[in-house]
């Protein structure tokens, strides 16, 4: 469910009509729902009602100051994956107390970074970075905090790109030699065993790979709380969102006329197969949902400047590119394009919809159904809250998108449209070509 809906015939964001923001902050330019995410938040929470449970928001989907302040605000803590991550929720004004920080190659700088903030626990992915970590911490004299993540060789059935819990996958520790690894931290005398972890992949559309995936590790963790009185499991996030009905789908009758085998996952889904084989295990569950926080709570608007009829084909070209939003160039992601003024009189268009950088890649839909657009109207690229902004790029120097957030009727500039000063202000020319 979202809040993005035609009033009459103009796309609004709440009760905000998303042309006024396009002609005020001109366009590309994001714009997020905070009402969505407040929803999306609050179902999965209660989604998983009867768990000691804490959702750490994967804040690398999209790690705008206000969404984070956002998620603050409504009791989230954050899955961080960089020292970058950490001073952004620093700066949101959120502490690091509560959150984890995640990734293949912490630096000792970033490791030194998150034990000065007291973070809750680093996810470690490897034998090698236990011993970084018990350096970085006994230099500092403190105890590193650390869950290791278990590779549960599990099929998530999903981008190729984007999953992550195969054995040939760069992640984690593979099951079998994660006993070892934990009889190893166990001994470090500056680290600390607190937890699990484990994460299979992302923009997963049903609840069969998380159960597999759980149903697989869940022995293991209830030896390891035996064992070494782990205090928390972190079954990761992933959980997908529609992209394909993106506008429909804001609405409970879209849902409730799925049939209930093609029914995508819901957060009530979610919670009703995993809770019963979490909750035995007696320990705190973290999560660590991205996508599903603020995927459908975003769009990018663009507007058309051409629409150039070629040989047997049409290109819409619209002023947002790869560079804004660079998903459908990389993983060929399907994101619904929705005109903000709806004309059902209008006759329909069938085009391939392209920014207007130098690349074949740089299109957003191929031979994609549309009402006739042309100069100067208005499109809204849907379900572009996550891994959108967050992604995007200065490539051919178009300035980083801006980004609005709506709550309400009210809508602000959250992130202002960069200048060309600011793309070039730490380059220069050495002296040896003046
Ligand atoms: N936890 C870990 C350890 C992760 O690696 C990720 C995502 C998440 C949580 C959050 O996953 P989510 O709930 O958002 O699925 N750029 C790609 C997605 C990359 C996901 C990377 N890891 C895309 O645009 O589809």
């Amino acid at each position: 469910m979202h809040h993005f809906r035609h009033i009459g015939q103009n796309l609004h964001c709440e009760s905000v009509d998303l042309a006024e923001v396009a002609r005020l902050h001109g366009t590309p330019t994001y714009v997020y729902s905070a009402a969505t995410m407040a929803g999306n938040y609050t179902r999965l929470a209660r989604g998983l009602g009867g768990l000691d449970a804490q959702v750490c928001y994967a804040m690398k989907a999209n790690s705008s100051l206000a969404v984070l302040r956002h998620f603050a605000n409504l009791g989230a803590a954050f899955d961080l994956v960089s020292g970058g991550e950490i001073r952004r929720v620093l700066a949101a004004g959120a502490d690091v107390r509560r959150s984890v920080f995640a990734g293949v190659g912490k630096t000792e700088a970033e490791i030194a970074l998150a034990l000065e903030h007291g973070v809750f626990s680093f996810h470690v992915e490897s034998e090698p970075e236990l011993a970084r970590l018990n350096h970085v911490a006994g230099r500092l004299g403190v105890k590193a905090p650390v869950a290791i993540r278990v590779n549960p060789d599990v099929d998530a059935h999903t981008h190729a790109k984007i999953t992550t819990g195969k054995s040939d996958n760069k992640f984690g520790v593979p099951l079998a030699r994660a006993a070892a690894a934990y009889a190893a931290a166990a001994k470090l005398p500056h680290v600390s065993v607190k937890g699990v972890q484990m994460h299979i992949g992302s923009q997963l559309t049903s609840v069969a790979p998380f159960v597999e995936a759980v149903e697989k590790v869940a022995p293991f963790v209830a030896r390891l709380k035996a064992e070494f009185g782990i205090a928390y499991f972190s079954v990761g996030g992933g959980i997908g969102i529609v992209y394909q009905d993106a506008l429909a789908s804001g609405a409970q009758e879209w849902w409730d006329a799925q049939p209930s085998d093609k029914r995508p996952i819901t957060p009530e889904a979610y919670g009703a197969a995993l809770v019963p084989l979490l909750k035995p295990l007696g320990l705190k569950i973290l999560l660590e949902p991205g996508r599903f926080l603020v995927g459908n709570a975003g769009v990018l608007l663009t507007r058309v400047e051409h629409l150039k009829r070629g040989e047997g084909k049409n290109f819409l070209i619209v002023d947002a590119a790869m560079n804004d939003l660079v998903r459908p160039a990389m993983y060929d992601s399907y994101h619904e394009i929705v005109p903000l003024h709806r004309d059902t009189t209008r006759a329909a268009l069938t085009a391939d919809v392209v920014g207007p950088v130098c690349e074949s890649g740089d299109c957003f839909a191929h031979g994609r159904q549309l009402q006739e657009a042309g100069e100067g109207e208005y499109l809204a690229l849907m379900s572009a809250g996550a891994y959108g902004a967050a992604m995007a790029s200065r490539y051919n120097t178009r300035p980083l998108p801006a980004e609005v957030m709506v709550s309400g009727g009210a809508f602000e500039l959250v992130n202002a449209r960069e200048t060309f000063e600011q793309m070039t202000a730490n380059e220069k020319v050495p002296a040896f070509l003046k």
